[in-house]
């Protein structure tokens, strides 16, 4: 009787578990019907956006990047890439024709955490000394003379109203960083100043968003790159907009008559999408609340903390993970996305055998880890006990609880996939690339033979994640149907951001004109 009375209470407990995912794959419903609403939304929004400042949620922020650099330039350029849990610092040598990039020299510095939240002055002597030690280390190396200046482009991947191609001003902080000194400020004078307290001999020409430098890379090579999107920690986009359809800067005149165009995408909102009880938890729990919905529900600082969010449900529902683990209940952490020091695949080598080596912390559900259990290929995914042991400290489950963890991940993913790909459609439909006769006006496909339209891609989850790339890519050609999708081509770019950052630096001062001072 007790035995029989304990088998009806776990079936029950089991069916709960259930009703959890059955739920969580109802309120993620991504149908292409639901998708291409999302389309519409997206091309509606960046009108409004491009109407009025302050016309929509998407900012759509002039970048005053006018023209794509040609292949043509020339010499040694500098960079710095802010706007994840590390900086980057990067050498570029340009050999002045295609392909002109010769050598490029990256180095990743993990950003210590009180440094995302303290004062403006701390973050921009940091990021100055990073650079220091840069330039003292390629010394040798690099060919540079010492004493000549050096030109560098800052890629800051945050809001920023620009005003110039060099200059601009942080209009607020998101992923996770908040240091409330910095908004409002000439983001290029504070790094201008802090490289001068250092006394280094550089001059920042340059200040551009992560998406720009991604455009730039990619349609260095490829010339028919229109659009980028990075999917990393947060996501965002940016387009080669036509002048004359930025309303709000009337009188705006470019000489090739086109402006690329940040959208700041992360901020899109629109009741279409399919938002779960976890996402508005998730949302309240965050440092922004009610900013950056679109992004919470697709990048990489979020996805892992939503399916935690999950598993503790279904662990407080029932008993399948024995009792619920203080680890798995620690709220809202800033995750970063996927780890930067260790490879994708070795990742978990690395997390096990050389923890020393990494600055990582461990007790935390991450977004990598939630990849990791999702692509667990081990039989009968060992790799998923291992991870919530050594994570979230939950002792061995059977087989069938780890194959519902497995399935949690995979819901949050498709769902984060399959509305990146409805974004990128959406830009598609703005500038009337999506093969059908747009609000735009977009020509229809009998009137013109549709282009070859390239995308470029960037970040973690396009680029390391395989079932998210399988999922946006799939999502794309749904919602396009396969004669349009032929013609539009997704592309995965690495360091963009950086590179083409560079990229731009040599264009705005060319090197042929002596910086010398
Ligand atoms: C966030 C930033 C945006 C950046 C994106 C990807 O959404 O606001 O500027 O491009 O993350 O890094």
């Amino acid at each position: 009787g007790v035995a029989v009375g304990r088998r009806v209470r776990s079936k029950r407990k089991w069916g709960r578990v259930i009703g959890v995912l059955k739920d969580l794959e109802d309120s993620c419903d991504t149908t292409v019907g639901r998708l291409k609403q999302v389309v519409d939304a997206m091309a509606v929004e960046m009108h409004a956006g491009l109407a009025s400042e302050g016309g929509s949620k998407l900012l759509m922020l002039l970048t005053f990047v006018d023209n794509l650099p040609s292949g043509r330039e020339k010499g040694t350029y500098y960079a710095l890439d802010l706007g994840d849990t590390y900086l980057m610092a990067l050498r570029v040598q340009l050999g002045g024709h295609r392909p002109s990039i010769l050598v490029h020299d990256v180095e990743r510095q993990s950003i210590p955490e009180h440094l995302m939240t303290s004062k403006g002055e701390d973050l921009f002597n940091f990021i100055a000394s990073v650079l220091e030690q840069f330039i003292e280390r390629e010394q040798n190396g690099s060919g540079f003379p010492l004493d000549k200046r050096r030109n560098l482009a800052f890629t800051l991947s945050f809001p920023v109203k620009q005003t110039s191609i060099s200059s601009g001003i942080l209009m607020k902080w998101t992923k996770g960083f908040s240091i409330d000194d910095m908004v409002g400020k000439e983001v290029v004078e504070c790094l201008q100043d802090a490289l001068m307290r250092r006394g280094l001999n550089v001059r920042v020409d340059t200040l551009v968003n992560d998406t720009v430098g991604t455009l730039v890379v990619g349609h260095y090579h490829d010339v028919d790159t229109v659009a980028a999107v990075v999917i990393g920690t947060g996501t965002n986009a940016c387009y080669l907009e036509r002048t004359d359809a930025i309303i709000k800067c009337q009188g705006l005149l470019t000489a090739s008559g086109s402006m690329v165009v940040n959208m700041e995408w992360g901020n899109f909102w629109s009741s279409h999408l399919p938002r779960t009880s976890y996402d508005v938890d998730l949302d309240a729990d965050s440092p922004n609340p009610n900013d950056q919905g679109f992004e919470k529900m697709i990048s990489g600082m979020y996805l892992g903390e939503i399916v935690r969010r999950v598993i503790l449900r279904m662990s407080q529902d029932s008993d399948i993970l024995g009792h619920v683990t203080s680890k798995l209940s620690v709220p809202f952490i800033l995750s970063t996305s996927l780890h930067k020091d260790c490879s994708w695949r070795s990742f978990l080598h690395c997390y096990s055998s050389a923890r020393n080596h990494c600055s990582f912390p461990l007790s935390i559900f991450r977004t990598s880890l939630m990849a990791a259990m999702h692509e667990d290929d081990s039989p009968d995914l060992m790799e998923v006990n291992r991870i919530l042991r050594d994570t979230l400290e939950v002792p061995e489950v059977p087989l069938k609880v780890r194959k519902l963890l497995v399935n949690v991940c995979d819901v949050v993913t498709r769902r984060a996939a399959r509305l990146t790909a409805a974004g990128i459609v959406g830009i598609l439909k703005k500038i009337g690339r999506d093969g059908s006769v747009g609000i735009t006006g977009g020509k229809s496909r009998s009137d013109s033979k549709m282009r070859r339209t390239v995308v470029a891609i960037e970040g973690d989850l396009y680029t390391k994640y395989s079932m998210f790339k399988e999922y946006l890519d799939e999502a794309v050609d749904e919602i396009l149907g396969g004669e349009v999708a032929q013609h539009v081509i997704l592309k995965a770019v690495d360091d963009g951001s950086g590179i083409g950052a560079a990229l731009l630096a040599a264009r705005n001062s060319p090197e042929d004109v002596d910086t010398a001072q």
